[in-house]
This record gives C-alpha cells, structure tokens and sequence, in this order.
C-alpha cells in the first residue's frame, strides 16, 4: 500500500527521500517519485515499477545544502500505475503526495474543472494541490488555503503538501491514514510508518486523526482538526533497524520464517507462570461482566481469529465469534456490552479492521487489539493491547506474525481459563509447559527444507489445491491456501475436512492436489475418512502427518508430539516453506507479490 517520506534539513535530501521509500517497499507498490523544493526551484522525478526505475531518473541530481522534499509509493487505487498516476501530483506551483482515498473526489474535481483547473492524471490525489491552489489565490495565505482544503476532503488521508509561496514548510495533516513526524534538531523527517526515520530521528509525534499543521526547521505548528494549537507529544524511536534486514536469506519471507523459533521465545517472554499466564499490559478487570469474545480482522489475521475462537471456547468456556473486518463494518452488526471486542492485526493500521474497533467503540463494548506494531493506530485506539513482538515483518505474505498471533491467543485462552476457572491448576500447568516447547516446534531442520524445496517441483500445475483440516487445522489450511496462492498465483482453496463431500470433492481428479493435515492428536480418524474419500476418487494427495498414510501420494513426516498445537505449529511451518518453494520455482517475487499490499490502509 501507498508509502510516504518527507524532509527538512541540510543533510542528503534525494537520498533520505529515496532510502526511506526503500523502506516501505515491503508494502507493496507500483510506482514512486520525490519532489524537492531547494532555492525556490523544484525538481520532480516519478518512475513506473520498482524503485530502481526512479533511482536511474535521478542519477543526475545532486542536491547540496538546505532543501526540503517528499516522497511516495504509490498502489494504484484511482487509475492504472503509470506516471502521470504516480505522486507527487502538480500544480502549477506546488505538489502533494497522499495516502488513503478522498471519497469526494469526482464532485471536488469537476467543480475545479469548472474554475478552470486543468487534471492530468486519474487520480482523486490530483483534486487535493488544485483545491489547495484554488484556495491559496482567493486566501491568499498558505495556512488559511492548506485548512480551507483540508475542510473540503471527505475519506480518509495523509497528506504532506510543499508550496513556492511557502518554501521551507511542509504542510501536512492525518485524518484516518497514519503518519509521524521525527525530530532531530532542526532536521524534520515525515513517514507513513516507522522504519524510514529509525536511526535518522531519536523521537517523533505520532500524530492523530484529525491533526495537522505545518512544520519548518525550527519550528512545528501542530493543531486538531478545529485548527487549535495541540501540544505535541513525543515518543522514542527505536535505534536499530538490523532486525530488518535479510541476514544472509535469499527472502526476507524465508528469514522470517525461520525466526519464528525467536520470535516466538520473545513472545513468551515473561509471560508464563508456574500454572498461569501473565499478561502485566492487562488490568484483569477488562473481562468483569465479559460473556462473549467477538474477534475481527482480516487476511491472515483473521485466520489466526479463526483458530482462536477453538480454543476460546475449548479452555475459557466462553462465546466466542469472529467476523471479517470488511463485512462487519456494514452488516448493521448487533452489539452487546457484555462482548469484549478484540481486534487482530499485525500492522495495527489496516483501515477496515481499524474502523471496526472505532464502532465497537462507539458502542460502548470494552476493546482489546492484539496487534505486532506499538503505537499503531489500533494500539492507541482500544481500551487494551498485547504486542506479539514478532519484530518488523516485511514480507508481504505474513508468516512470524501469524505464529505469534497464535500463540498469544493461546496464552490468552488460559489467562481467560484460570480467570474462570475453567481448567484446574494442573491442566494451566501442563499447557504452560507445552507453551514452552512451542519454540522448538518451529525450528526449520535442513533436511525437512531439502525435502519441500523438492517436493515443490510437483506442484506447479494443476487446476488447484485443497487444503483441508478439521477443528484449528481447519483455520491452518485456509492460512496455508492464503500462502499459496499470495505468493504462487495458483489457486488454492481452504476447506474443512468434513465439508469436501458437500460439493467440493466434484472437483476431485489427478489434476486437484490436496494439501491434507492429519494431526495425530485431534480427530485423526475422521480427517483420515475424509482423505480416503478424496485419495478414492483419483485426487493427488499430498498428507502431513507424524503418521505414515499410504493413500498418500506424497507424504511429509513431522514430529511424533503429544499435543495438536504442537502439530499445529510444525505444520504451519510445513505449508509456509511449501509456498515460498513452489514460488520460487515459479520465479516469482516472493516478498513482493503482484497486486498485494503489506499493509492495508483503505478500504
Ligand atoms: C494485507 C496483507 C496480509 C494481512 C492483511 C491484514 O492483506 O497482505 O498479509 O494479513 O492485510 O493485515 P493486518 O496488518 O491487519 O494483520
């Protein structure tokens, strides 16, 4: 999704500029450009595809000394990914970049084509520089014309604005779209996320919806959206961003996979008991008077909602219900106050899953967001948060945070089950120590990767792929489809076991691959019937078991374990690098696949 950077300072402007798109690239995009505003000059450079492509263009450009510029990557929304497309967006003497829609865009744009504003591009972004320009002559003033247009935008933005008439300030204003200011002396940075100011920036303003002003070098005008001054509030950056790089993975997916074993210690950490959970981010009173879950998200988040709602409901004896974000939104949903309302998300930004919880909210429901991001959107905005530190995920095909979700969901599960008292000291005991192990459940040994990276080269064709499971492998083989298809391009369908006899199993032939999980702790007979009937009717079987299957056509041996999460685990990391093979056989980007986006911020 759409990424923005902005600077003020003497430092390297075009290579802030460009860096910090390099670190939201991850998100997804399909172009870029920068603009630089230096001695009252402009200097405008955009480029359809990768960034490389804008790197060529600005090979001759050296900006020295004072400047101030800003930056985009843009996922097309309103009209095709080409240059004219790409931000910044002109005026005649000022540019814009955004992230977000502006939902009134049509009306806005045919009332300035009537002032006789000329549109190059198709873009609703194009509307917010002519409004401000439209603006600026009539006010004549840059603050007045910057509130005067923000007043007019409908929908949700980020917007970072530079001017002739202003030529050291920045303008910018957040209204449901993230963005934060860093602070280093009289150096300024702006980001739509984190990653481009760490190490550039010590502090900065996460701002909040409705803010918006306009900074120079040495000073920032912050104001809410009546335009009165707000105090700003700074927050520590981190200082490093080694998490963030490959170490020596040829993916920064296949690296991500393979640090679920650390990532997920650091879940645990500090958080396990002799017999208990602790959650110290918790105030225990957010369950009193709590009678149901309702858990939303999307994606793979929403998968890791799926599966939560079992244990839930097996552990803490609870209702437990969960909803796609984008359908919740405008079901009319009824909402009780005995309900806790939980939002997932590993960005804590996608703007669906966000709207959500402000309903939820709105309707006076006690709010919790389980969420890999501090001070996200969603973290600020629920009443509690647990982060399922899995570090800066940057693969577009989520891996680390779904295991980590998952295992916060189970802990959460049994901090919920002693709290009601649902399971006895003993079975608290047993789980804590199962938790424990989970670590090592997920380790990635050579010879299991050896094993899938040939196993791969038989899975390229075909008409597609069922994955099928029953209870939390059921939820585990919609996220394994997830993966496949996001990254492969191939079609791939989750299912419960139990339900391919209800329709799916016409498909069944040679051709129809089954991705089969068949924990040996949970419900191992009937999963196996339901695999019989697909392996009798000629489909292509590929079996993940601890036990050996001869209905099997492939088969792929995990682990002799004790528990079904434990398989869950083993096998989530089976499907993951399954994926990322069959993709690279395939020749496809893997950390970037074509038409996605890391992180969500329209609806
Ligand atoms: C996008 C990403 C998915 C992710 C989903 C929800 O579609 O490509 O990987 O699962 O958004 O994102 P969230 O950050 O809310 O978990």
């Amino acid at each position: 999704m759409c990424g923005i950077v902005g600077y003020i300072g003497k430092n390297k402007i075009k290579d802030i500029l460009l860096e910090g798109l390099a670190e939201l690239e991850y998100r997804g995009y399909d172009s870029a450009g920068i603009a630089v505003l230096q001695d009252e000059n402009f200097s405008i450079y955009k480029a359809v595809g990768k960034l490389e492509n804008l790197r060529n263009k600005t090979q001759d450009f050296h900006p020295e000394g004072f400047a101030i510029g800003i930056g985009h990557t843009r996922w097309a929304t309103h009209g095709k990914p080409t240059e004219l497309n790409a931000h910044p967006h002109i005026g005649s003497n000022s540019y814009v970049v955004h992230n977000g829609i502006i939902e009134n865009y049509q009306e806005l744009k045919a009332s300035l084509i009537k002032e006789g504003f000329n549109f190059v591009s198709q873009t609703d972004t194009e509307v917010i520089v002519h409004l401000f320009e439209s603006k600026l002559t009539k006010l004549n003033d840059p603050v007045k014309a910057f509130r005067a247009t923000l007043d007019e935008l409908q929908g949700a933005y980020a917007v970072l604005l530079i001017t002739a008439c202003s030529p050291e300030t920045i303008f910018f204003a957040k209204h449901g779209s993230p963005m934060l200011i860093g602070l280093n002396g009289d150096e300024k940075y702006f980001a739509s996320s984190d990653t481009p100011i760490i190490g550039l920036a010590k502090e900065a303003i996460y701002l909040e919806d409705g803010e918006n002003g306009y900074l120079d070098a040495t000073s920032t005008h912050l104001f809410n959206e009546k335009y009165e001054p707000v105090k700003e509030q700074t927050k520590a950056l981190a200082t490093s961003k080694l998490s963030a790089q490959k170490d020596g993975y040829r993916f920064f997916m296949e690296k991500e996979i393979y640090e679920q074993t650390h990532v997920i210690s650091d879940t645990l950490m500090g958080r396990l008991g002799e017999a208990e959970i602790n959650f110290e981010e918790l105030d225990p009173e957010l369950f009193l008077g709590i009678n149901e879950i309702k858990l939303c998200a999307c994606g793979t988040s929403y998968h890791s909602a799926l599966a939560a709602s079992y244990l839930f409901e097996r552990y803490s004896k609870i209702r437990c219900s969960v909803e796609i974000a984008s359908e919740f939104r405008y079901k009319e949903p009824l909402m009780c106050k005995d309900t806790l309302f939980v939002v997932i998300s590993q960005s804590g930004e996608t703007a669906d899953t966000l709207e959500t919880l402000k309903m939820a909210k709105r309707a006076g429901l006690k709010s919790l967001v389980i969420c890999n991001v501090d001070n996200s959107s969603m973290v600020r905005e629920a009443d509690a948060s647990i982060l399922t530190r899995a570090g800066i995920e940057k693969g577009v095909a989520s891996t680390k945070a779904f295991a980590t979700q998952m295992v916060v969901f189970w802990m959460l599960s049994l901090y919920l089950a002693k709290q009601r008292k649902t399971l006895t000291s003993i079975e608290l005991a047993k789980h804590v120590s199962l938790l424990r192990e989970v670590p090592s459940t997920v380790v990635v040994k050579d010879e299991l990767h050896e094993k899938l990276r040939r196993l791969s080269k038989r899975y390229l064709h075909g008409h597609g792929f069922f994955f099928i499971g029953r209870d939390v492998f059921f939820p585990l083989a919609l996220e394994g489809a997830l993966k496949l298809k996001e990254i492969s391009y191939l079609h791939a369908e989750g299912y419960p076991s139990g339900e391919m006899k209800h329709g799916p199993i016409a498909l069944a032939d040679p051709e129809l691959f089954t991705i089969a999980l068949m924990p040996t702790n949970l419900l191992y007979e009937k999963t196996k019937s339901n695999v019989e009937e697909l392996s009798a009717r000629d489909s292509t079987i590929c079996a993940i078991s601890a036990r050996e299957f001869d209905k099997a056509d492939d088969f792929i041996k995990i682990e002799e374990r004790s528990h079904y999460m434990h398989e869950f685990f083993e096998m989530m990391v089976v499907l993951q690098v399954l994926s990322l093979e069959i993709s690279v056989r395939l020749g496809n980007d893997v950390d970037m696949p074509r038409n996605l986006a890391k992180s969500v911020t329209v609806e």
